[in-house]
């Protein structure tokens, strides 16, 4: 089955500015997304790009929030549409009018599955935050004191174990840091802090 998207364009450049409060990206999950787990992730993926967007790109609010929107929807479709993902979430988005930017974001978030590039900072960092989030957190679950105390060696370790979290791909996670130009050791240590002030 493939999820290959076949486009490059996005939404339309008139909708530039059009952002959904948090609170109106949460009416869509609870209508879309059943399951708690990919529910909790995309949580952390939104939490982790708004945050990178405020502290890495000092970048403001509103835009913050666009970066926000694209994680925390990025999945929005996975649960009940796996088939069609992303494709259904960005038909949904267009049809809705929301700025271009959001909507490419999430369509490049996997390129190597949808064939979209990541281009912007906003898409190149959801591709790095996505997946090694979703290795990270697994690791959490297994360590009696979840985040706290955890360090970027002990990730880096469970990277390099083939059947940790063997779903989650090493490969990508390399490509997405030389897209993105950051190191993979800064990308977890962010990460890390992060998520365990999300989940404290
Ligand atoms: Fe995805
Ligand atoms: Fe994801």
């Amino acid at each position: 089955m493939s999820l290959l998207l076949h486009k490059t364009e996005f939404g339309n450049t008139s909708n530039a500015g059009r952002i959904w409060t948090k609170e109106e990206c949460n009416t869509l999950l609870v209508e879309w997304v059943q399951n708690p787990k990919l529910r909790q992730h995309m949580d952390q993926v939104g939490h982790l790009m708004e945050q990178w967007a405020v502290k890495r790109e000092g970048l403001d609010k509103t835009t913050a929030n666009a970066w926000y929107m694209a994680g925390v929807l990025h999945d929005a479709d996975w649960d009940q549409w796996p088939d069609q993902h992303c494709k259904k979430i960005i038909e949904y988005l267009e049809a809705q009018e929301i700025d271009p930017t959001v909507i490419r974001a999430i369509a490049s978030h996997g390129p190597r599955h949808f064939g979209v590039v990541p281009e912007t900072r906003m898409d190149q960092m959801l591709y790095a935050l996505d997946e090694l989030s979703g290795l990270i957190h697994a690791y959490s679950l297994l360590r009696p004191q979840g985040y706290e105390g955890m360090e970027v060696s002990g990730v880096k370790k469970r990277l390099k174990e083939k059947t940790f979290a063997a779903n989650v791909s090493r490969e990508e996670i390399d490509e997405a840091c030389t897209i993105a130009n950051v190191t993979k050791e800064e990308l977890i240590q962010f990460v890390i802090q992060e998520l365990s002030n999300l989940h404290k």
